[in-house]
């Protein structure tokens, strides 16, 4: 589709669904959201979606940007993480367009060749549902076909895996996206050199990536009154979806809070090098306070139990370090602990604040210091009252509802709204140059 038809259909589709918001239940909500939304929290109950409009830039990558009506995109939250880049939860889907794109998975995943979702035999109705779009069933279906290359809309090559690349640049035809996707940090990747004008779109977890995706593949948390969330549940119930969210609180009882007693802070680290000298910082902060390590660079966890479940039950803090310090990387170190009772300490080259409010963590750069952030952990853990303020974002979230692969939802999306060419020149340069750092041990 052409641009002026495609920005005519967008501003009919928007206007469609303002109304569609105005006259029927905030289910029906259509929402474009732009990658960079600021975190804010939710403090009113205005409806948020009815007054949008679309920019579309040409010149760069962001075709689609919201221009929202500031006073209400202010409140707006933080609704999903690992977060759909394009958030549009659309019941009526044929707004969207009646076609089908295809997605071929050009190579395999860590040697799965179907990559656990193109399942032969599964129809894409249940493609799209496993991985938690089942709104859009009929509007994507993905492959491992090699056949059927030709037909792909878009071409999807996993960066760890062996990829025939010049088997690819004979047969791609110039509609086709080659993907560029990658899950591991840049001094875990190999050179990509041989790759220039080769990808269209990235998916990584780089915030700039076309197709923002997770390290993590635990459970997602989704803000109850998000559109996300309402549609799925309107989804669950027209679909018989059967879908579970785990409903345990991840907030300290007061039991919980009486039986930490082991000490204030604790590091789970399995691989006891890395370029961020976790372990040398851990040391300096020991100078001062009460810290434990766990794991294969120190003590054991009891037999039997989940280590970092172990770990939020007797200790205040855990230091969810990042072995690498790049440009976003940000793993399930930080991920997992907000499934228990605990307060993440983080150390890594992310803005933590775009995955969950700045109350619910502490951030190591924020402090010059070795002894001021001590003295900081110290204070939090004696002070009931400001330690339990550390999870109060945790009461409007539930979690479930994803799966690793989730984000193929996005591209699906995206192949049906993103009708612009890109080509990547210098694939190597965008994902190694200047993108980690080496970590500095405060004094
Ligand atoms: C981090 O993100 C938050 C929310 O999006 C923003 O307010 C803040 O300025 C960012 N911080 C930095 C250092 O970029
Ligand atoms: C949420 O909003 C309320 C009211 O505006 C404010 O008092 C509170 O500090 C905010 N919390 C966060 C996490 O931003
Ligand atoms: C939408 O925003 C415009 C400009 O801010 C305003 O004039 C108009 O009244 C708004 N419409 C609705 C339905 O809120
Ligand atoms: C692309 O354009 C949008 C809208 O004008 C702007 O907000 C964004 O920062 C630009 N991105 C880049 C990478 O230049
Ligand atoms: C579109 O993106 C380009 C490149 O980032 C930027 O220079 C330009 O100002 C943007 N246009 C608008 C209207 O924001
Ligand atoms: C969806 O939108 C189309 C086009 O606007 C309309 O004809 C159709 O009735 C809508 N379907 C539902 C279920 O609302
Ligand atoms: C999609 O829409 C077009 C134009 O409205 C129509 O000709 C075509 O039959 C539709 N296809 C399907 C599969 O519904
Ligand atoms: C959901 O559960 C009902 C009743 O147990 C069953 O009939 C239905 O097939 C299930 N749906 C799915 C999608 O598994
Ligand atoms: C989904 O629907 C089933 C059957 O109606 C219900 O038992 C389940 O609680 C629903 N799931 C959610 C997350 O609401
Ligand atoms: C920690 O705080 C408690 C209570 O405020 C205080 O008694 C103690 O001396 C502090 N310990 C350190 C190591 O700062
Ligand atoms: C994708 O990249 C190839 C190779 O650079 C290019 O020929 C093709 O036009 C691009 N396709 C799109 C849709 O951007």
């Amino acid at each position: 589709m052409e641009y002026q038809k495609y920005f005519k259909y967008f501003s009919l589709l928007t206007i469609s669904a303002c109304l569609f918001y105005l006259l029927f239940t905030n289910h029906y909500v259509l929402i474009l959201d732009s990658l960079r939304l600021p975190f804010t929290n939710q403090s009113t109950t205005k409806p948020l979606f009815s007054n949008i409009t679309l920019t579309i830039n040409q010149t760069n990558d962001s075709i689609l940007e919201l221009s929202p009506r500031k006073t209400e995109f202010q409140n707006r939250v933080s609704d999903y993480y690992p977060r759909l880049p394009i958030h549009i939860f659309n019941q009526n889907v044929s707004l969207i367009g009646n076609t089908s794109k295809l997605i071929l998975l050009g190579n395999g995943f860590f040697g799965s060749r179907d990559w656990g979702i193109a399942v032969p035999g599964r129809s894409s109705t249940q493609k799209m549902t496993s991985l938690f779009c089942p709104f859009l069933s009929d509007r994507c279906d993905i492959t491992t076909d090699l056949d059927r290359f030709t037909e792909a809309d878009a071409v999807v090559y996993h960066m760890r895996d062996s990829i025939d690349q010049n088997r690819a640049t004979q047969k791609r035809h110039p509609k086709q996206r080659f993907v560029f996707a990658l899950w591991e940090s840049p001094p875990h990747t190999p050179n990509l050199q041989s790759y220039n004008q080769f990808f269209n779109w990235t998916m990584t977890f780089r915030f700039d990536s076309h197709i923002l995706t997770s390290y993590y593949s635990g459970n997602a948390y989704v803000h109850t009154s998000s559109p996300f969330y309402q549609t799925m549940l309107h989804e669950n119930i027209t679909r018989k979806l059967n879908l579970t969210t785990i409903t345990k609180d991840h907030r300290p009882s007061d039991t919980i809070l009486e039986k930490k007693k082991l000490g204030i802070a604790a590091a789970l680290i399995s691989n006891c090098g890395g370029s961020s000298k976790r372990i040398a910082f851990i040391n300096e902060l020991k100078r001062y306070i009460d810290v434990k390590i766990y794991g294969r660079c120190g003590l054991s966890c009891p037999s039997n139990t989940n280590c970092r479940e172990f770990i939020a039950e007797n200790y205040y803090f855990i230091l969810s370090f990042e072995n690498s310090l790049c440009q976003d990387y940000t793993t399930e170190k930080f991920f997992a602990a907000l499934e228990h009772p605990i307060v993440p300490i983080v150390l890594g080259l992310t803005n933590y604040s775009y995955f969950i409010p700045s109350s619910g963590f502490i951030d190591t750069n924020q402090f010059s210091t070795m002894i001021t952030l001590a003295r900081h952990l110290n204070e939090s853990r004696h002070n009931k009252e400001k330690y339990l303020s550390y999870f109060s974002w945790k009461k409007d979230y539930v979690w479930g509802l994803h799966n690793f692969f989730s984000p193929f939802c996005d591209l699906c999306l995206r192949l049906h709204l993103d009708s612009k060419p890109n080509v990547i020149d210098n694939i190597h340069k965008w994902w190694f140059d200047n993108t980690c750092q080496t970590a500095q041990v405060p004094p």
